[in-house]
């Protein structure tokens, strides 16, 4: 797109995506390929809502510590020696290295250019032969830190000191999800991120699709999920997240060939849980698609317009994984998961070149695609206010 996408035509155009799903528009191609809005989308959002960094069992321990990017943005999450959950930026005070890679247990982060040093919650602890620079301040070159919060054993971080908590805005997502307890489910650490061609709204609204379940994946490995039993349980644009139901033809089922949970059920769900699929959405970052034996959760971690890292991870019952036949079993879920994911994977690719096309279309939405409703007015309620702010502070 030409530079000065951000008019006031084109804003005032979004509208027409966050109506009624039976009168709404797709959100234009250029909100999926330009750079000047990637660049708005990461003040809009980015900057201001909780965003998913990982799981509180990767810092379980005093000095276990994660690293991870968000828009470009290094960031470290850490546990101290007292025990408190830390996230802060990766980003040397003094020249910009970044003092931590990976993941491991620490006492504290040495930068590896000039040994700059820093305790587990950011504190500048050392810097070698400083003392003769005027007015140097150890005080205030700490790494800034970020709000942190967990929420259901998901760790959350905001840029925005100021911002509102996350779990008093997840209320209907979180009771729909407790049978799951989430914060005491067990899992891998996730093989490293993929890194995908395609703007990071299209992964989001492939994985809340319920209109493509009986046409994509049509076939023995999905049909016990069709898309006439998708629901879509109301929400407010100013809450944090959303959910989709897609009811199953049976109960317990799970993605493998025998389209039944062949892991333990997660202890506490209730027998509607049970009979259906549900997806967790706390945009723009996380979404969880739950089985009655096996959660997949994406963490997703836009780095471009047009490009993402995608954390895939599983989640199961406390105890599922000493099983000895743990492995095998699993294997049936991710073989399974894994041709779905591929056929997703192809249409998201195709999909990003189709919307650089000058005959993308604004499109119109089935009732299936009742969650793409829902994902377009969290977006535009949230385009909508930030555009306001700047045009009032310019
Ligand atoms: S950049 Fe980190 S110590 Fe110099
Ligand atoms: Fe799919």
């Amino acid at each position: 797109m030409p530079p000065g996408l951000l008019t006031d035509d084109f804003m005032t155009s979004l509208a027409d995506s966050a109506v009624d799903l039976s009168e709404a528009k797709t959100l234009p191609a250029a909100c999926y390929t330009s750079a000047e809005f990637y660049e708005f989308e990461k003040e809009a959002l980015y900057v201001h809502e909780w965003l998913c960094a990982g799981r509180e069992s990767w810092a379980a321990k005093p000095g276990d510590y994660f690293t991870t990017q968000i828009i470009g943005e290094p960031i470290i999450v850490s546990r101290t020696l007292s025990g408190e959950l830390k996230a802060m930026s990766a980003v040397c005070q003094h020249r910009a290295m970044l003092v931590a890679e990976g993941s491991g247990n620490t006492r504290g982060f040495v930068c590896p250019y000039h040994h700059w040093s820093y305790a587990l919650d950011g504190t500048l602890v050392g810097a070698p032969a400083m003392s003769r620079t005027c007015d140097f301040d150890k005080a205030a070159y700490g790494l800034p830190n970020f709000a942190v919060e967990v929420w259901n054993g998901f760790v959350f971080i905001n840029f925005d000191a100021d911002a509102a908590p996350l779990a008093p805005r997840l209320t209907a997502v979180s009771e729909a999800i407790a049978g799951y307890d989430l914060a005491s489910a067990e899992g891998p650490r996730p093989d490293p991120a993929a890194k995908l061609p395609w703007n990071w709204k299209v992964m989001f609204e492939n994985n809340n699709d319920g209109y493509h379940a009986s046409r994509l994946h049509q076939g023995p490995l999905h049909d016990f999920v069709p898309s006439g039993r998708a629901e879509f349980p109301h929400s407010e644009p100013a809450d944090a997240g959303f959910l989709r139901f897609n009811g199953t033809l049976h109960p317990d089922a799970s993605f493998n060939a025998t389209q039944r949970a062949v892991l333990p059920i997660f202890k506490g769900l209730s027998d509607e849980a049970r009979s259906r699929m549900t997806f967790a959405n706390v945009p723009p970052s996380l979404s969880l698609v739950m089985m009655s034996d096996m959660v997949i959760y994406l963490i997703l971690r836009p780095d471009g317009p047009e490009s993402l890292e995608l954390d895939t991870g599983f989640l199961f019952a406390p105890g599922a994984m000493a099983a000895p036949d743990f492995e095998h079993r699993l294997d049936m879920n991710v073989r399974a998961s894994g041709h779905i994911i591929a056929q997703d994977m192809h249409v998201d690719e195709l999909v990003q070149v189709g919307l650089r096309s000058r005959f993308a279309p604004r499109g119109r939405y089935s009732w299936q695609e009742g969650a793409q409703g829902q994902f377009n007015k969290w977006l535009i309620h949230r385009y909508d206010s930030t555009y306001k702010r700047m045009k009032t502070a310019s």
